[in-house]
């Protein structure tokens, strides 16, 4: 299974100070060195994280599975369009979520979401619908001709509750099932830590994860004893010591 490496979040500490450090294509250089399969970066119509230049550098210095998470506008899709990357994944886009909240309802996207879907596959694009493991989605993302399906896995992987991740766990091995008896590629992403990823990974339909947050939060925490082993070298080197 892939494992591509979402890095949005490089870009909004970047972002933090409106500098170039730490910079969100020296951090994809380094994912991929270290064993990831692809990048994903979302582009947002406010721009928060990753930016124009980002996606122009990241298209022409990273050769990669590069993964264009969009929402189905006018705009994305010309920008798209013009990159042409291997994927691209459409998702729900809210200006006042801090993420992307939940699937995209594939009936309220209507001529403009089937549009987008069509031209984007016109250009070889390999386009993904970001859905709710729920079998209305999956059925309605094959009728408006996606090649793949994201399964949006927020709410198995965020819950506290046993049950709940257990019976979310079920919807989404009974939505690969679906989506792959559909002809549909299956992904999945959203929250995803070390103690839930397994258990996707042993759904057989499964091809890519795409996860970002909790590795950029992990990569600050168990980057932070070597970062500071450096910084007390580079001290006591300015000290003569
Ligand atoms: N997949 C999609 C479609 C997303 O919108 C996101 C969040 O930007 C992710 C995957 C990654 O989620 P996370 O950052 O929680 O790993």
């Amino acid at each position: 299974m892939r494992l591509s490496v979402n890095i949005d979040h490089v870009a909004t500490l970047r972002n933090a100070r409106g500098g170039t450090h730490p910079c969100p294509i020296a951090a994809a250089h380094a994912v991929l060195a270290a064993g990831a399969d692809g990048i994903t970066f979302h582009l947002r119509e406010d721009r928060r994280h990753i930016r124009d230049a980002d996606v122009a550098r990241l298209f022409a210095e990273v050769d990669t599975r590069l993964n264009f998470e969009m929402a189905a506008t006018e705009e994305m899709v010309r920008l798209c369009a013009g990159y042409r990357p291997q994927a691209c994944c459409l998702v729900p886009e809210k200006r006042a979520e801090l993420t992307t909240e939940g699937g995209l309802d594939i009936a309220a996207g209507g001529a403009p979401l089937r549009d987008a879907v069509a031209r984007l596959a016109g250009l070889g694009i390999e386009v993904a619908l970001f859905i709710e493991p729920e079998a209305r989605a999956v059925e309605a993302a094959h009728a408006i001709g996606a090649q793949a399906v994201e399964f949006h896995t927020g709410r198995y992987a965020e819950t506290g509750d046993a049950d709940l991740r257990r019976s979310e766990l079920d919807r989404l091995r009974t939505a690969a099932a679906l989506a792959e008896a559909a002809g549909l590629l299956c992904h999945a992403g959203h929250g995803l830590t070390y103690d839930t990823v397994g258990a996707i990974a042993a759904i057989p339909q499964m091809e890519e994860v795409s996860i970002g947050h909790f590795l950029i939060g992990a990569a600050v925490m168990e980057g932070l004893p070597a970062v500071v082993q450096r910084m007390r070298r580079e001290i006591a080197v300015g000290r003569g010591g």
